[in-house]
């Protein structure tokens, strides 16, 4: 359907219809209609696998899905600086979303980590929005290459769980440009995805759901952002404040509440019409576009083993003393539960039912290398067995080399809520030093999503980092540990030594209703750079069972050219890192900021040229409403992490002469701003910070239940939220997780998506709470 038939389609609409098209119809379909043949269309999560769930569904996992592929997740994905994988990544997935009759994948995720406590940073590319920007815009022309189409999500600025969906992010203009928006930004210029989804949190004082300046002037305008906003589920605060600001869906259904708020907002003026129609022709253009989709078909096992060669290129070899790769004719031990119940996705609404699972105890089995194995820990808890560890010491004493499966178990890392320390849990510790006292020769292997600590790394002759390597996990390890393949990796994020360590910590997650982004553009290695501190493991780090060489940079204005050579005896890729500074710079700059990187295959001996390209826009910075180029000289760094710089050039740009600002400038490692320098970073009022009473459609009914009616509108939310379990055991990761939606979901959301009250009956409960009985009651008594 073209766009022309699309305009006479609209017209044949009544107000009503239009209404109705914007939110959708069901938990996971748009809004149809059948009177003028509009088909249809589901979308799903995304973004490692399908989630397919039939039912009426809900989105933080309990409803069990079809079987899908469980690819590694983001972070690991990143970790393979390679955006053709990616892309192939999206491919495999919109096949599977073709077999299962689904229109739109809801990823990939474009949150900047800002923070290594977020508890869906596994969902996230990176701590750098170019890194992050690219993978994601790879990812979605992958997946819409196939006519399948996605959801950028969560814009912008939720880089928290804890409060997500009622918090206040107050981040200064040029932070939330350079950094937040930019990781958004690439990906919509480069890829256009079909959605982008708007995040439940606030910023700087406004709704994401209802954010004119970001929704319509910048999204739109400025990036030229053809497609639709949808929200977050359960995002959307006034829905006609929405549509006014540029969000064209709100998601899942309101059950008709919000087709009756918008229709009259058109019938009393305070909706023009005109906003409505556009909005809608934006949904139908969607509609009609994903039935122009040509189906293929997969084959399980054949993405099963793609999984597994993706999942290879995802793990980084942090430590190595010359004790990997292994030989099969060693004595292992392999020992950690994790060996047979492998840690391999994270938890929420990205949970896949993987078609198949291979654990590491399998994938050794397949070798046919004997091992032999030793539970070490109870995946269920945190308290350490003196059984298991004496029989895993038993077997650790009895073999040359013990693989040592350890990392977070499902507990830490969730959507949901963020993590409250960097330590894996301590009977991983304990288990390790008790191995330690027997065999020296230990590997670690950790599964996570997101950094942890390491206080105990000097016992260890290897960590590999696997993070959550999908359902070919087992297979894609021993791969790498017996060296068929040469890893790769290289961090997409800083490990840090400890949380005191970098400025974003001050302001984590910071008050119930506000966090201030204090730090400014310090974000990770921009951090640890600029105050000269040590992390843990430096952005851009991994090793190889191959060494390379780095010569003859050349520097012209518009690219860098430079030669990679494999010093070593193997066959391996390397990733060769940009980055460039401005030293001078007469307002604050981090050190040095990522700029480029091309990831190269390189046989012994082999020496190859790079070429990148220097990208003026890159280099500009966000000054009073715009990006501009700062004028003089900047220096060109290429190297083989943050911390390993290995040439240098200098360029000469010619651009503005920027007048001297001394905020936030020279910083060193007791970089702690005050409120005061942050408000001079700010430049404007700070938002109120909103006070909890008077109640409102927004509070939580955590909140509300300070007040009698709201504490027996708690009692009946609890248990209609336990009903939905049934008798099945609940897993800790999602009870914690429905605790927090209990305790941060705004009343409005919790309303809208569920069966039960009326809107009528609950804006009057509002009043009523707010002790004004009579008012309330007559609003609960209407109609
Ligand atoms: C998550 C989104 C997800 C949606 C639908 C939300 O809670 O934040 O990432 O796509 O649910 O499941």
């Amino acid at each position: 359907m073209n766009k022309l038939d699309i305009d006479k389609l609209l017209k044949k609409m009544t107000l009503e219809e239009k209404a109705s098209f914007c939110s959708g119809e069901t938990f996971w379909h748009l809004q149809s209609l059948e009177r003028l043949n509009v088909p249809n269309i589901m979308v799903t999560d995304g973004p490692h696998g399908v989630r397919k769930q039939g039912g009426d569904g809900d989105h933080i996992g309990i409803e069990v899905s079809n079987p899908a592929t469980c690819f590694p997740t983001a972070v690991g994905l990143a970790s393979t600086w390679n955006e053709d994988l990616v892309y192939k990544v999206g491919e495999h997935l919109a096949l599977e979303c073709h077999s299962d009759d689904v229109s739109v994948l809801l990823g990939p995720g474009a949150n900047i980590k800002r923070h290594p406590l977020c508890g869906r940073n596994f969902e996230y590319f990176s701590e750098d929005p170019i890194l992050s920007g690219n993978m994601a815009a790879s990812f979605i022309n992958g997946v819409q290459s196939k006519g399948v189409g996605t959801s950028l999500k969560h814009f912008v600025a939720n880089n928290q769980e804890s409060n997500r969906m009622i918090v206040d992010t107050v981040v200064d203009d040029r932070t939330l440009h350079e950094l937040y928006l930019k990781s958004f930004e690439i990906p919509v210029k480069k890829a256009q995805p079909w959605t982008v989804m708007c995040s439940y949190n606030k910023i700087n004082g406004i709704y994401a759901s209802e954010h004119k300046y970001l929704l319509t002037d910048v999204l739109k305008n400025n990036w030229g952002h053809k497609g639709l906003v949808v929200t977050d589920w359960g995002a959307c605060n006034d829905r006609v404040e929405g549509l006014i600001a540029g969000q064209e869906i709100e998601m899942p259904t309101s059950r008709g509440m919000n087709d009756a708020n918008i229709v009259d907002a058109v019938r009393a003026g305070r909706l023009d019409e005109a906003i409505l129609d556009s909005s809608v022709k934006r949904v139908l253009e969607l509609i009609f576009k994903s039935q122009q989709v040509s189906k293929e078909d997969f084959n399980e096992e054949e993405h099963h083993q793609f999984a597994r060669k993706v999942a290879t290129e995802t793990m980084v070899l942090l430590k190595n003393d010359c004790i990997l790769p292994l030989k099969e004719s060693q004595q292992i031990a392999l020992i950690g539960e994790f060996a047979k119940t492998p840690r391999y996705q994270g938890s929420g609404s990205s949970l896949v039912n993987p078609t198949k699972l291979t654990t590491a105890f399998e994938a050794f089995e397949e070798r046919q290398v004997s091992i032999a194995y030793a539970k070490g820990y109870d995946i269920s808890t945190e308290k350490t067995d003196q059984l298991l560890i004496d029989e895993a010491v038993k077997v650790a004493k009895e073999n040359e080399v013990v693989i040592l499966m350890i990392g977070l178990t499902e507990s830490f890392e969730s959507e949901g809520f963020d993590r409250t320390h960097l330590r894996i849990p301590q009977n991983h510790v304990d288990l390790l030093e008790a191995i330690y006292n027997v065999n020296q020769n230990i590997v670690v292997t950790l599964s996570n999503g997101s950094p942890v600590e390491m206080p105990w790394i000097d016992k260890t002759k290897a960590v590999l980092e696997q993070y959550l390597a999908g359902q070919a996990s087992g297979l894609a390890l021993t791969d790498v540990l017996f060296g068929d393949v040469n890893p790769s990796g290289k961090l997409a994020e800083t490990f840090p030594n400890h949380l005191e360590e970098f400025p974003a910590n001050q302001n984590f997650p910071g008050e119930r209703r506000q966090v201030l982004y204090t730090e400014g553009l310090y974000v990770g290695y921009r951090y640890y750079d600029s105050a000269d501190v040590a992390p843990l493991f430096p952005f851009g780090y991994g090793l190889s069972y191959t060494t390379f060489a780095y010569t003859n940079l050349y520097v012209s204005k518009k690219k860098v050219t430079f030669e990679v050579k494999n010093t070593g005896a193997v066959a391996g890729a390397e990733i060769a890192q940009l980055y460039i500074s401005k030293e001078d710079s007469a307002i604050y700059r981090p050190l040095q900021e990522l700029k480029g990187y091309k990831k190269v295959f390189l046989n012994p001996g082999e020496t190859i040229s790079v070429e990148l390209p220097i990208v003026e826009e890159d280099l500009k910075v966000y000054k009073d409403g715009e990006f501009v180029l700062e004028d003089g000289t900047y220096t060109v760094k290429v190297g083989a992490s943050s911390k390993d710089i290995l040439l240098e050039g200098e360029v000469v740009l010619e651009g503005e002469i920027f007048s001297q600002d001394e905020t936030y400038k020279n910083i060193t490692n007791e970089f702690a701003p005050s409120l005061e320098e942050f408000k001079t970073l700010y430049k404007k009022e700070l938002p109120a910070l909103v006070p909890m009473k008077p109640f409102t459609f927004t509070s939580t009914v955590d909140e509300m239940s300070q007040v009698w009616l709201g504490k027996i509108l708690k009692n009946r939310v609890l248990k209609e939220m336990t009903k939905m379990f049934g008798d099945g055991e609940v897993p800790e990761s999602m009870m914690l997780m429905m605790n927090a939606m209990l305790n941060e979901m705004p009343f409005r959301s919790m309303v809208r998506m569920n069966e039960g009250i009326p809107e009528n009956v609950a804006l009057g409960m509002i009043d009523v709470m707010n002790g004004h009985f009579l008012k309330g009651l007559g609003k609960i008594l209407k109609k």
